[in-house]
């Protein structure tokens, strides 16, 4: 398996009688250093989010509150992960097609990123995804 791979991570779980408590420490339990922080909510239902890639930035996406679901395309598999725990985490490396959909009702997306925001960093159209993927090795 490739070290780089999409995979859910599962945090550290504080259970008490008085409600729940999860933490994440950038380097610690993710695979990068936080940088940034955006969240994704009030999403009107059959909409969907995403559809792009990143050139460099890494991250992690957390179903804080409801559910909704990551579609993520490595150039040659795609691979659906649903998000309905707010103690896991799924860490999406850098050169990863990903696409948010299936929304439920009052769900909040939180995501962490490795970089700053750059419009630069972003890989818009898919075909250009497929090309980049395909032509440059980082
Ligand atoms: P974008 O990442 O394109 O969201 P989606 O792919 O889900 O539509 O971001 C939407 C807009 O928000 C875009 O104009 C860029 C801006 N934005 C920032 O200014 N800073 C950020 O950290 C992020 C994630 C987006």
């Amino acid at each position: 398996m490739k070290i780089n791979n999409p995979r859910i991570i599962e945090f550290p779980k504080i259970m008490d009688p008085r409600g729940n408590l999860t933490f994440i420490e950038g380097d610690r339990h993710i695979p990068f250093h936080i940088r940034r922080c955006y969240w994704i909510y009030d999403v009107p239902g059959g909409e969907t989010r995403g559809g792009h890639a990143y050139r460099s930035n890494n991250e992690i996406i957390i179903a804080v509150s409801g559910s909704f679901d990551v579609v993520i395309d490595n150039g040659a598999v795609q691979q659906t992960f649903s998000l309905n725990r707010s103690y896991y985490g799924l860490y999406v490396p850098c050169r990863h097609w990903r696409e948010l959909v299936n929304f439920s009702t009052n769900s909040l997306c939180l995501v962490m990123a490795s970089d700053d925001f750059s419009e630069t960093g972003y890989i818009r159209y898919h075909d250009d995804f497929l090309h980049e993927v395909k032509t440059k090795h980082v």
